[in-house]
């Protein structure tokens, strides 16, 4: 068991967490996440993506949301790029990084981007060359790794497959993602060992979906790996629009409060985290999806 000293997380919450929103979250309280983001020492943050807002609408304001946002120096703001013509409005929002979004199921990548594997790979080469020549970091990003909503049980030979040919074209890092949260940790280890042909260790990422509730443990059992890089979500917001019924991320404040707890340090300030997503989910009228947050929040409030 070789276990990291030192994690790091990037909040997707302000992308795949609202984007899964039914009622249009205005900019300004985006912006102000990401605010309370950084300001509880999230240095990676997935702000927006550049998509077809007739697909997603509740991404079409990412020009405004990029502009509005006071950026700290040392923090990496990423947004989705799905093709060139995403690339290009997204590159006037001087993003640190992108990310290219495949899958290793084909019925799931014509669904969420309307095209096949091969296809989707053609459209993100450009997209890659563009940015890696303006000195934009690239991430792939893989769904469904584990399981499909349309397939079912996805063979780890699959998720080599699509991370060879994202190597191929020069994405520098991918992310392991289990879309619909059906992995269990030992299927999970192997998604991820998959990925570890291609790519290095300090080259992958877990993006865990807790839809059953497993994602804290898959993030263990990388952990275990040695995989020190994850997304999560802040108060577990979020879904995919093409992954019907799929919950969100592991919360952000649940792996924080694991891995503190493990003596392995992520920069950030859980407190201060909390408030963040308490933020949005009174914004959103809701209680907090995250555990630890809501264990927190009421022993604040005794
Ligand atoms: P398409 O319809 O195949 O594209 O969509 P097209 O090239 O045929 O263009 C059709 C129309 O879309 C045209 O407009 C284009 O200009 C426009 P029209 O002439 O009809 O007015 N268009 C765009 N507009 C804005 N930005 C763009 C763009 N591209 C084309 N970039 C496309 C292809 C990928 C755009 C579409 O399928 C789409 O937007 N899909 C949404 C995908 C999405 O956002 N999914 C959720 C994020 S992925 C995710 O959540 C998974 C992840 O979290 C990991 C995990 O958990 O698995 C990352
Ligand atoms: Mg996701």
């Amino acid at each position: 068991m070789t276990l990291p000293t030192r994690v790091k997380l990037v909040e997707v919450g302000p992308r795949d967490g609202l984007q899964n929103e039914k009622q249009p979250v205005p900019a300004e309280v985006k912006i102000g996440l990401v605010h309370r983001l950084q300001d509880a020492g999230l240095t990676h943050i997935e702000v927006t993506s550049f998509v077809s807002p007739k697909w997603v609408p509740q991404m079409g304001d990412n020009a405004e949301v990029m502009a509005g946002l006071q950026r700290r120096a040392g923090v990496q703001y990423s947004v989705l790029t799905p093709n060139l013509k995403g690339y290009e409005a997204a590159v006037l929002s001087r993003p640190d990084e992108i990310v290219v979004f495949g899958a290793a199921s084909e019925a799931f990548s014509q669904r969420n981007i309307n095209c096949s594997i091969a296809e989707s790979i053609e459209r993100f080469a450009p997209v890659v060359a563009a940015a890696l020549a303006a000195g934009i970091r690239v991430r792939g990003a893989i769904s469904c790794t584990v399981g499909c909503p349309y397939e079912g049980d996805i063979a780890p030979e699959r998720v080599t497959q699509v991370a060879r040919l994202m190597k191929d074209i020069g994405v520098q890092h991918v992310g392991v993602a289990d879309t619909i949260g059906v992995g269990t940790p030992l299927k999970v280890q192997r998604a991820m060992e998959a990925a570890l042909q291609v790519y290095a260790l300090d080259d992958v990422s877990g993006h865990f979906h807790d839809t059953y509730g497993q994602a804290l443990a898959n993030t263990l059992a990388t952990l275990q790996m040695g995989v020190w890089q994850y997304d999560t979500s802040v108060a577990g917001l979020g879904g995919c629009p093409y992954a019907k019924g799929a919950t969100g991320n592991v919360a952000t404040e649940d792996v924080v409060y694991m891995l503190h707890g493990m003596g392995i340090d992520t920069g950030i300030d859980l407190d201060a985290l909390i408030d963040a997503g308490d933020f949005i989910s009174r914004h959103l009228g809701r209680p907090t999806g995250s555990r630890a947050g809501k264990a927190i929040l009421n022993k604040r409030s005794a």
